[in-house]
């Protein structure tokens, strides 16, 4: 395709039509096979005395891949997070607790992670957490200076951090966890993004994930995983999640004896779970595309011949195997000052081209539904601000696709030959709701 080609939003043809769009997500007749197995035994469901299989092969996988020693299945990546988070509070004890009301967690993130910390905790303590939203570097991850700054301030009100991986990114987790450590904290890493991905730095105590459909790296439906080294933390994350039933002889977590715990049903069915297994599998394969194209696209943006000073930014690679729930470039000041195109001029041009992007998650303080929890702070929310604001964000399913560093291409050479004519498109085109 020629680099003068009509940009689509202009009446040109899409560069991706809708047959070419990689599919989502990406199944194949193994799910069918491993859902059927499981339908035909009627082993649908585990628990104490009864083992689950595929989720035992789950949360060993899961476990083994992303560098935990123990991993146990939950509903979704949500529930996860107050897993974790409970665990630790059940290790360290009530006495430890008292006082302490505020979790730190993530400006940018996903709103549902922070009904996971409210509703995980407040069972356990008696009363609902406060949270303390902590501003976002421009990779889009949590400021690590920000949380320094916050524990040294106030630690003994602080009962954990629970910093995420965000977009492509892990961000500074090895550094928050030792942050939590030293001041004697829990430490959580929301790592719902970040399936098939691995960290290979000092970890939080407890990490989660989730394998829910819409665009996680090892779509579920629902389903999700806590993960944990420590086999003390494992074995109540385990029985927290099982009605209070602990690891039998059969589970991959060391059995234990310990004192009964008042305990709910969250676990994994056999179903969510082989699926999110087979999927799992097939993203070890992907994550080896997703690695190139990243690459591919980082030199493209960098390319003299396309853009003589960049105007898209995709952060470092911070991992040999980094998360691809998405991919996340940031609109450089040189998009208005070269091209004189808005973000979200750019995002309604690559949409038109059959590529739907978007600004992605709403941060905290800007979210009409949880931004109460940020009134009468004194901390700044500039960073994530920013990345909300010049974010352009494309679904995983592209990035898993060998044909997506060309397609881009393609899109961003007419959207330069053309800038003039794109400028302010985004006041008369919108882009739907919805990729
Ligand atoms: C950063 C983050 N944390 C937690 C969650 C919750 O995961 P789940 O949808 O499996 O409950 C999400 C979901 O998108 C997320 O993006």
């Amino acid at each position: 395709m020629s680099a003068a080609s009509l940009p689509a939003v202009l009446g040109g043809t899409p560069v991706v039509t809708a047959p070419d769009a990689p599919d989502w997500p990406p199944v194949g007749p193994i799910e069918s096979a491993v859902l059927a197995e499981i339908t035909e035994q009627e082993r649908w469901f585990g628990f104490s005395h009864k083992p689950a299989k595929w989720r035992a092969i789950l949360e060993q996988v899961v476990a083994d891949t992303t560098g935990y020693r123990y991993g146990v299945g939950q509903p979704n990546g949500t529930l996860a997070i107050g897993s974790g988070l409970r665990a630790q509070v059940l290790a360290r004890g009530a006495a430890w607790a008292e006082g302490r009301d505020e979790v730190l967690v993530a400006d940018l993130t996903h709103a549902s992670a922070h009904h996971g910390v409210l509703v995980g905790l407040a069972p356990q303590l008696g009363r609902v957490p406060r949270l303390v939203p902590i501003d976002a570097k421009l990779d889009a991850t949590m400021d690590e200076a920000v949380v320094a700054d916050y524990l040294s301030r106030h630690a003994d009100r602080v009962l954990g951090v629970v910093p995420a991986t965000m977009y492509g990114n892990f961000g500074a987790i090895e550094r928050i966890a030792e942050l939590a450590a030293r001041h004697d904290v829990a430490s959580h890493h929301d790592n719902a993004l970040g399936g098939a991905a691995r960290y290979d730095g000092g970890k939080a105590v407890t990490a989660s994930i989730s394998g829910q459909g819409e665009g996680k790296a090892t779509p579920a439906g629902e389903a999700g995983l806590t993960l944990s080294s420590d086999p003390d933390v494992a074995w109540w994350i385990r029985a927290d999640t099982d009605t209070g039933h602990g690891a039998g002889r059969l589970d991959p977590i060391p059995y234990a004896e310990h004192p009964p715990l008042a305990a709910g049903n969250q676990r994994l069915g056999e179903h969510p779970a082989a699926l999110m297994l087979v999927q799992w599998l097939r993203a070890l394969h992907a994550r080896l595309q997703m690695r190139e194209s990243r690459r591919l696209v980082q030199e493209l943006l960098a390319d003299p011949a396309l853009f003589p000073a960049p105007v898209l930014w995709n952060p470092p690679v911070d991992a040999e195997y980094p998360p691809f729930f998405a991919l996340y470039m940031s609109c450089t000041d040189a998009l208005e000052a070269e091209l004189g195109l808005s973000p979200e001029d750019l995002r309604v041009a690559l949409w038109a081209e059959g590529v739907y992007a978007e600004p992605g998650f709403t941060p905290t303080h800007q979210d009409p539904a949880w931004q109460h929890v940020t009134e009468g702070l004194d901390l700044s929310y500039a960073g994530s601000a920013r990345v909300f604001d010049r974010a352009v964000f494309i679904h995983a399913q592209w990035l898993r696709d060998a044909r997506f560093p060309g397609w881009l291409r393609d899109i961003l050479a007419r959207v330069v030959a053309h800038k003039d004519a794109l400028r302010g498109i985004s006041a008369t085109v919108s882009r739907p709701p919805h990729g």
